[in-house]
């Protein structure tokens, strides 16, 4: 077989040759202008056939969703809306589309209608270009750690750690749900499960990340991740993708500024290489905002918002700070939150990141030294003894995008932390020799990649920017 791209067509000066392209029918009109895509781009080619050489019967066959094969020479177009196309010289239908059940018409379908057809969404120029944006910015994220010396590793899917301590994890086991060996007070007996020992999805490479950090110096992961939290919401799901770094010799304002550069870094490269998807999205989000009311808008549009991000500094405050401004916030004392902001020590909800963000600051914030109570075991403690070097990045219309920390390299620091945490230490020994043996004070950070598409491609939910969404109750395809 041989075919071109549209792509590739779509960009061609000269005329006369002929070309083979192989795509699926967008739509047919007058019985005589198909619209061809391949999903080489959202734009798709015309082909015009003259219907006095072609037999009825096949052109009746030219319906929307069907993959033909087409020949003819290139032309320049007298119609509107596009430069070339194609004129037909043969014809070949490779599958057929019945028109009466394919549910992708050529008209308008909500995005709650497309995920219960997220095996057919594709098909669409939304998710086209929501797809070619992710691919994008994968990419990216493994040239901007190229560039630099970083070494990709791949950590465990399945392990028997929880590296947040947040107990969100899904279980890993063979045992027989009927017929579970039990140990004599009653509790499963795990020896007998397929590792000798109670395993789960990982729900972060962390952990393996620093033990490599602390010998190849500069590491990042980027795999997927499991959570079983129960949020339904527009920002959670229960299988995300998370790229992680993790750097030896690193402080918090090394690690501040490595996540910036990344950042910067992706979107700029998605701005430059997905011009045109860009550019429909931003159509697209504009589109659904005129269906918000006027204050709900927003203020800058979907590319403009992009340049916004690469050319400002992140916000950099501390949690003490953005607490401080939260209290005296008009939807704090107006009573207009739904988690009013106390005292210090309050957990953030993601109202609050969102008015810190789009309403204080109206930039990316990065938000550093949390109170040690809401965050995990293994963040470097302050000399305040209340606060850790965490850092959590804040981004307009996600919330958080970043969450990462110095990590604490001194052994007794971590061992009471995880004392009183009642973190089992003799399980996690592996994890402490990394202190024992030339600890070094080191540093990284997790960026869930969806939200980052999320941001990227202006889409409102997460479950738009991920080929098959898991979420609570919802594991289809
Ligand atoms: O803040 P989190 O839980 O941090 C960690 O897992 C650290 N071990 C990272 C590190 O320091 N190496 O998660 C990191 C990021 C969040 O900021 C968010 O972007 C994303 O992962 N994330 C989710 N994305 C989608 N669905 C979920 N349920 C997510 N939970 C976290
Ligand atoms: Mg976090």
């Amino acid at each position: 077989m041989k075919r071109t791209k549209i792509k590739a067509l779509l960009n061609e000066t000269t005329f006369g040759k002929e070309v083979t392209v192989m795509g699926w029918v967008k739509t047919f009109r007058n019985n005589q202008f198909i619209a061809i895509n391949d999903g080489s781009s959202i734009q798709n080619i015309q082909a015009v056939v003259d219907f006095n050489h072609f037999e009825e019967a096949l052109l009746k066959r030219l319906t929307t969703g069907a993959a033909i094969a087409v020949t003819g020479d290139l032309v320049e177009s007298l119609g509107k809306g596009q430069s070339i196309e194609i004129k037909v010289k043969s014809l070949e239908i490779l599958g057929d589309s019945d028109a009466e059940k394919f549910p992708l018409q050529p008209k308008k379908h909500s995005l709650e209608f497309l995920r219960e057809i997220a095996h057919l969404r594709f098909r669409t120029n939304t998710f086209n270009a929501v797809f070619k944006v992710r691919h994008a910015l994968a990419f990216a994220v493994h040239q901007f750690f190229n560039e630099r010396g970083f070494t990709y590793l791949h950590t465990p899917i399945i392990t028997a750690s929880d590296a947040e301590g947040a107990g969100e994890m899904f279980k890993v086991t063979t045992l027989d749900f009927d017929n579970t060996p039990r140990n004599d007070d009653g509790t499963i007996n795990f020896k007998e499960d397929f590792f000798g020992k109670a395993t789960n999805l990982t729900v972060s490479g962390q952990l393996e990340g620093e033990l490599a950090a602390l010998a190849l110096g500069d590491i990042y992961t980027f795999g997927p991740t499991f959570r079983a939290e129960n949020s339904n919401t527009t920002r959670h799901l229960a299988e995300f993708w998370m790229i992680e770094p993790e750097m030896a010799f690193y402080d918090l304002e090394n690690n501040m500024d490595l996540a910036e550069d990344l950042l910067k870094y992706v979107i700029r490269y998605a701005l430059d290489q997905c011009a045109v998807e860009l550019d429909f999205l931003k159509s697209r989000l504009e589109e659904e905002e005129k269906q918000k009311p006027q204050n709900e808008r927003s203020e800058l549009d979907l590319l403009s918002k992009l340049k916004f991000c690469l050319e400002n500094d992140f916000e950099r405050i501390t949690y003490t700070e953005a607490i401080d401004i939260l209290k005296q916030s008009k939807p704090n004392q107006k009573k207009q939150f739904k988690y009013l902001i106390e005292s210090w020590g309050a957990d953030l909800q993601s109202e609050h990141e969102r008015y810190l963000v789009e309403k204080h600051f109206k930039k990316p914030v990065i938000l550093t030294d949390y109170p040690k109570e809401i965050k995990a075991f293994y963040m470097r403690q302050n000399e305040d003894g209340k606060t850790v070097r965490a850092m959590d990045i804040l981004f307009p219309g996600i919330g958080e995008i970043v969450g990462g920390s110095q990590r604490e390299e001194r052994l007794e620091k971590i061992e009471q932390r995880m004392a009183e945490m009642h973190i089992p230490a003799e399980e996690m020994s592996w994890y402490l020799d990394t202190r024992r043996f030339g600890s070094a004070p080191h540093a990284g950070f997790g960026l869930g990649f969806e939200r980052l598409v999320l941001f990227v491609t202006g889409m409102t939910n997460i479950r738009d920017v991920i080929p098959f969404p898991r979420t609570p109750k919802n594991a289809e395809f």
